[in-house]
């Protein structure tokens, strides 16, 4: 549905888009991660047809960003990152105002804003100004003139971006509840962000791709195949050393890396990291109770997106990952 392919935007001096190319499915919902200045606003500005590449090509649903952005732009719903609300005008009046403009008219424009009020939950605000709504039900009208014309395709800059937490549980809902139906980039730079809301997961830093994948590949990647949490405790009399223990599972085949996470004379958990495609549970089990010991907890967890970042870009994971939503502007 979309495909990017070596592009490049310089401003100036400043390269802000490196030579980046992926691909989007249809239907797909696909986290565009990366820390401020990463250049995602400025791809999402190539792709919606308001800024042209300097080099490189882009194409939505077949139609090239430069050749044909009328076809593009009627395929496409845009979110951008201040959202292009007029605070003096009525929610149901902006509405139908975009839907004009996008050439909805009569019955059908009519239909298409109670439609997108009621998708949007901005219904019950309808008749309010813009400028007097909270930051919520303001993104909530973004989305709405988004989806307006019933687009196949929605780009949507951080939608989620300076709102409360419960307003982002909201919007993350909304957002879900429009994939399927359209297929959607959203950008980020809140790593949770992506976890929660999308399938897959094109990151980028610096303007340069660093990574495409699923979501869950991208947790299963980098290191090594899984990581297993691995509590063990001493039995009747056999012998309990955290030592001892640790070299009889560094010793289990396909293991790369066992790490002591805690211990106490009566348990040591350990942090087991497999080589790539070694599964490796069944033999860790084996080991602990072939040697006399408890086996009290095993179970595997994937790595997190922010620690899979740190390895991918060798940065910092978005400074703004441990920015509270609540304090975002
Ligand atoms: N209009 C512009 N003129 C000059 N530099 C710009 C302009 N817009 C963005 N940049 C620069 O391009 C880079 C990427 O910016 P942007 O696409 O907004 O990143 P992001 O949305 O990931 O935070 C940044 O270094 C930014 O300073
Ligand atoms: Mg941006």
């Amino acid at each position: 549905m979309i495909t990017v392919e070596g592009l490049t935007k310089r401003y100036a001096r400043t390269v802000a888009v490196d030579n980046i190319s992926f691909q989007v499915q249809k239907g797909q919902i696909v986290g565009f991660l990366g820390p401020n200045g990463a250049g995602k606003t400025t791809t999402m500005r190539i792709l919606t047809c308001f800024l042209p590449p300097s080099e490189g090509k882009a194409t939505v649903a077949g139609f090239d960003v430069l050749e044909q952005p009328m076809e593009v732009k009627r395929r496409i719903g845009y979110l951008p990152e201040t959202p292009p609300v007029y605070p003096e005008m009525e929610v149901s009046e902006y509405l139908s105002f975009v839907g004009k403009l996008k050439g909805l008219s009569g019955p059908n424009l009519a239909r298409r804003v109670d439609e997108v009020s009621e998708r949007c939950a901005v219904a019950d605000v309808r008749h309010k100004l813009i400028g007097k709504l909270s930051k919520g039900y303001r993104q909530r009208v973004g989305l709405a003139q988004a989806i307006i014309h019933n687009p196949d395709v929605l780009i949507l800059d951080e939608p989620t971006a300076g709102l409360d937490p419960k307003q982002i549980n909201e919007t993350r809902d909304l957002i879900k509840g429009l994939a399927g139906d359209h297929t959607i980039i959203l950008s980020t730079h809140i790593l949770p962000e992506v976890e929660q809301t999308c399938e897959q997961v094109i990151i980028i830093s610096k303007g340069r791709l660093v990574a495409t994948d699923s979501v869950h590949n991208l947790q299963n990647r980098a290191r090594g195949a899984e990581t297993v949490l691995v509590e063990v405790a001493p039995r009747d009399s056999a012998p309990f050393e955290q030592t001892v223990v640790q070299r009889k599972l560094e010793q289990v085949a396909g293991v790369s890396r066992v790490l002591l996470r805690d211990a106490s004379p009566a348990r040591a958990v350990f942090e087991v990291e497999s080589l790539k495609d070694k599964f490796i549970r069944g033999d860790l089990a084996r080991a602990v109770v072939e040697s006399g010991w408890n086996l009290n907890e095993l179970h595997t967890t994937a790595m997190s997106l922010e620690e899979i970042f740190l390895q991918l870009t060798g940065s910092e994971p978005a400074a703004a990952a441990a920015e509270t939503p609540g304090e975002a502007q």
